[in-house]
């Protein structure tokens, strides 16, 4: 395309500082206490997409908070690109961990990003990889390139679920109608390796309550006599995963597809150093399902996590005590035609089973999702292939993720059009962890990829 490089070149400031402002308000949805900056997130990137070339931008209510719309119709019979990203972030804790408070971003150098990478939470997930885009339509608007018609959806729910954008797409089909959606919202296998992510795995999370005695004991007098809650518990999640680390609930495996020995072949060429992984783990062995080596284990197979348990005494010192309840919190990673709800239920039915006498259990689930795969013989594939193709010059390689970006599946359903996620992040950037950061590199090489997939997606749709 051109001059897209001496355009970032002569705005390169300008676009680092405008992300960094972004990055400085707190949009965390999790935590109500950021009402306000979060609402503050959504007329800022408003009035940038405004700025960076939308003809139409809005502020959509929802019952929680807001989606912003912006949109770019040059051409009723041109095709159509529907960018989706989200502004919220995770919160930051835990704090102390931080090198830099997460909301006053800096820019350091690191091993892995030699040209500097911003520190803040959300610089990958998403605001950066969000943002990218914009600055990328500012390009293309500015140079007279765009080739065809751009929407963007950016929402403040993501990582809460995403429930309130569900409804929004159901009662806004006609207003969102489009030939492809483009997402910035995942990685890349590293700087040299460009990657375009076909997959995202399902999630189903719940939170599980076991109750024992009415009343927290001395665990002399009643110890051994009545059934402990924080033992039970964890004899109950010991048991969820076999020798083999295969998930004993019943039924759970019945949807998941076995992929070919071919298919993981393909797979398996991706680069990938066993020893580097352990090492920026710090860890002296992987672990996981028998017969899958890491790569399927992260992306193309179930599993089955606890995140939190809690209960009893944790304060400082000692106490001999037996608590009455013990709590957990469970997310499952899901594949393609595993069904989100039917997961939740069999997990209910297996945990309900199991409990021994002696205790009650409550399951509450959370929020969950469907996964996704998407082909590589789409238009909006090959695009992306294409796009990549010029800037990193090589061919991507096709990536299924583990993480979950769950409204994807729904886009699909409500709005038959395919999700190409081009993700611009690395595994080591550090989302929704301390010291969360997004190299320099790869916010420019997104923007420097993203005009060219419009270019080769409109040649293509021809
Ligand atoms: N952007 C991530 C998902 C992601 C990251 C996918 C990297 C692939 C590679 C997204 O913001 C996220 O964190 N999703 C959550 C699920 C959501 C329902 C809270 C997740 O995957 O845990
Ligand atoms: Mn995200
Ligand atoms: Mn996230």
């Amino acid at each position: 395309m051109n001059n897209i490089q001496s355009y970032i070149k002569e705005n390169k400031d300008r676009f680092l500082n405008e992300l960094i402002e972004l990055l400085k308000i707190p949009s965390i949805s999790a935590d109500s206490t950021y009402k306000n900056d979060v609402l503050k997130t959504a007329e800022t990137i408003k009035t940038n997409l405004k700025k960076a070339g939308c003809d139409m931008v809005e502020i959509c209510k929802t019952d929680g908070y807001p989606i912003v719309y912006g949109e770019k119709i040059i051409d009723k019979n041109l095709p159509t690109v529907l960018v989706y990203g989200h502004y919220d972030v995770q919160p930051p804790d835990p704090l102390n961990l931080w090198n830099s408070p997460p909301f006053e971003p800096v820019i350091k150098k690191t091993a892995l990003h030699p040209e500097g990478a911003i520190f803040a939470r959300g610089a990958c997930d998403d605001k950066g990889q969000m943002y990218m885009h914009v600055k990328a339509l500012e390009f293309m608007t500015s140079t007279d390139q765009l080739p065809c018609n751009v929407k963007f959806m950016i929402e403040g729910e993501e990582e809460v679920g995403s429930s309130n954008l569900a409804i929004f797409v159901k009662n806004n089909q006609e207003k969102l109608k489009n030939d492809v959606i483009l997402i910035s919202d995942t990685g890349m296998i590293a700087q040299d390796v460009p990657s375009i992510t076909t997959g995202l795995r399902g999630l189903s999370y719940v939170e599980v309550e076991v109750t024992g005695p009415n009343r927290d004991l001395h665990s002399g007098l009643y110890g051994g006599a009545v059934a402990n809650p924080i033992n039970v518990l964890t004899k109950m999640i010991a048991s969820f995963h076999d020798e083999n680390n295969h998930i004993t609930i019943p039924g759970f495996y019945d949807k998941v597809e076995e992929l070919s020995k071919k298919e993981r072949a393909e797979m398996s060429k991706a680069p990938f150093n066993l020893d580097s992984y352990k090492k920026a783990l710090d860890i002296n062995a992987v672990y996981g399902e028998t017969g899958y080596t890491t790569n399927e284990r992260n992306s193309i197979r179930p599993t089955l996590d606890v995140n939190g348990i809690w209960g009893g005494y944790t304060g400082e010192g000692a106490k001999t005590v037996i608590a009455s309840k013990a709590f957990a919190k469970i997310s499952m990673r899901l594949v393609p035609h595993q069904d989100w709800e039917e997961i939740t239920q069999l997990f209910k039915n297996h945990f309900e089973s199991i409990a021994p006498e002696g205790v009650t259990v409550k399951i509450t689930p959370h929020h969950g999702g469907q996964g996704y795969v998407t082909p590589i013989n789409s238009i909006g594939y090959q695009a992306a292939s294409k796009a990549y193709q010029d800037t990193f010059g090589k061919t991507p390689i096709p990536q299924r993720s583990g993480g979950s970006i769950p409204i994807v599946s729904l886009f699909e359903q409500e709005l038959k059009s395919k999700t190409i996620l081009m993700g611009f992040g690395l595994d080591s950037d550090a989302i929704h962890s301390p010291n969360e950061h997004f190299g320099i590199f790869n916010y420019f090489k997104g923007i420097e990829t993203i005009p060219l997939f419009y270019k080769y997606f409109t040649e293509l749709s021809k």
